[in-house]
């Protein structure tokens, strides 16, 4: 129980303990069975740059000042992106490394500023390539702590994950998919349900199976409806009991008898069952919230089996999302759209097109992502149109990946792992934080070296820097 900040200050001490030792070792163990096993595929282990220019993932970057050429930055790469495609040019046609990546994105648990992934890229090939060796690959790094889970895993649409999950990452460990009962509903009396659905918007439900005892009215209410939902940012939560072969509810007097059966056949539910819905005239919203919710009551009514392994591939995502208003990748801007890009036209056609990515997703948590490349440069340009680069940016950022696809480039694809994540996931760990020697803490600090630091006036001269600003807290 002693605080994590301690613990980290005093990490050398802090790894005396067996666990903490055991849990590296295993860590050591699961790389070396990915070094033999894609050693035996012919995969070459290859580095990249860490001093370099930025490649975008969706992050910002760390960047390092040049003393010698004054005014100008290397960035920390936040994956090795560029250069394995590069290397795919080159003719190696099939690279891995297990790499550093660096992010300054926004803090979470399973996310830590510097980490370590398995990427890998290879030519000539195509989706099925990428699941035929990883599913292997994934029963292998398990088997290390003596773990079950065999492949070939399961494929989910990114669209049927939303609907029936809420989110990208579904946890297959149970079922209490989501279901739209919208269209059954759409006539009711009742009066929040239907002013939401005459607005265009969606009412959709889980069946919580045999907990009719166990949830108590009061739990319903009090915390589910009034805390926990409001908490993921819905505006309520209606939910109904199934008793004698019908559904009773503190709003059951407001739908129509038939209503309420057709309601019950939708929902699947039985004797013993618990209806929750959720309504809101914003679809998205209805997904997310009822997505998190059913976590919840996964996680608190003892539907998660803790010993329970289950890999997912989820497939087809869209290749672009608004944000702000405007078009950008939803996995990054290299990835090979589906059909219909090269005619698209409008941000509505855009938004349209799926792209060759996959992500791979274990009990709910995403362990690694990459996708089928684009290899025709005029595709690589008109992607970076549509997201809105000048001309001069391209050049600018990219000017030297375009110019390399146009020598001729292989079709080819890849995927990284993150590392942290998997050993985690085989080792229980309760955070990343445990299976790395020496991370940094929530706030992205080293309490060990108390990283980051001031620097010497002398440092910042020397670098042509001038700090402008007080510091201020994080
Ligand atoms: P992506 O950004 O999906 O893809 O990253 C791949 C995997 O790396 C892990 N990961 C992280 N782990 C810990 N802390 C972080 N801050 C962090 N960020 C990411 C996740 C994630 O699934 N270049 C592409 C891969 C490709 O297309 O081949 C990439 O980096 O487990």
């Amino acid at each position: 129980n002693v605080d994590e900040d301690l613990r980290l200050k005093y990490r050398y001490l802090d790894l005396r303990r067996p666990n903490m030792k055991n849990q590296l070792i295993q860590r050591s163990n699961i790389i070396k069975t990915i070094r033999n096993y894609l050693d035996g595929y012919g995969f070459t282990d290859v580095e990249t740059p860490v001093l370099t220019k930025s490649t975008p993932e969706g992050a910002r970057d760390y960047l390092v000042p040049s003393r010698h050429h004054t005014n100008k930055f290397y960035a920390l790469p936040q994956s090795p992106q560029m250069f394995k495609q590069l290397l795919m040019v080159s003719g190696l046609d099939r690279y891995y490394q297990i790499v550093k990546c660096f992010r300054d994105e926004d803090l979470r648990p399973n996310r830590q500023p510097e980490f370590t992934q398995l990427d890998l890229e290879a030519s000539f090939i195509d989706e099925d390539f990428i699941y035929a060796l990883f599913d292997p690959l994934i029963t292998d790094t398990f088997k290390v702590a003596g773990k079950t889970v065999t492949g070939p895993f399961p494929h989910i649409t990114y669209e049927e994950a939303m609907e029936k999950y809420g989110n990208d990452h579904p946890d297959l460990r149970f079922d209490m998919t989501m279901i739209d009962v919208t269209e059954l509903l759409k006539d009711v009396e009742y009066r929040i349900f239907n002013s939401i659905v005459k607005s265009g918007g969606i009412i959709k439900g889980i069946t919580v199976k045999g907990k009719a005892n166990d949830m108590s009215k009061n739990m319903l209410q009090e915390e589910l409806a009034k805390k926990v939902v409001p908490k993921y940012g819905g505006k309520g939560m209606s939910w109904m009991k199934v008793e004698n072969g019908g559904l009773v509810s503190n709003i059951a007097q407001f739908f129509k008898e038939n209503e309420l059966k057709t309601l019950q056949t939708a929902m699947q539910a039985e004797d013993g069952d618990v209806i929750l819905l959720i309504a809101d005239t914003n679809k998205d919203l209805v997904n997310d919230v009822l997505g998190r919710l059913r976590l919840y009551v996964g996680e608190k009514q003892g539907f998660i089996d803790k010993n329970k392994i289950s890999a997912c591939w989820v497939t087809e995502f869209p290749m672009f999302e608004l944000k702000d208003n405007r078009l950008s990748s939803m996995h990054h801007p290299f990835t090979q759209p589906g059909d219909g890009f090269m005619k698209a036209k409008t941000n509505d056609d855009y938004l349209k097109v799926t792209s060759k990515a996959y992500d791979l997703v274990i009990n709910g948590e995403e362990i690694g992502g990459g996708s089928i490349r684009i290899h025709d440069p005029k595709m690589q340009q008109k992607v970076f149109d549509v997201l809105g680069l000048t001309k001069d940016d391209i050049k600018e950022k990219f000017g030297f990946f375009v110019e390399a696809l146009s020598y001729g480039t292989p079709p080819h694809g890849g995927i990284a792992l993150g590392i942290d994540r998997l050993v985690g996931m085989i080792t229980d760990a309760s955070s990343i934080r445990e299976v790395i020697a020496f991370p940094k803490n929530r706030v992205a600090l080293c309490p060990l070296t108390q990283a980051p630091s001031n620097v010497d006036e002398k440092q910042l001269k020397e670098l042509n820097l001038e700090l402008v600003q007080e510091e201020v807290e994080a």
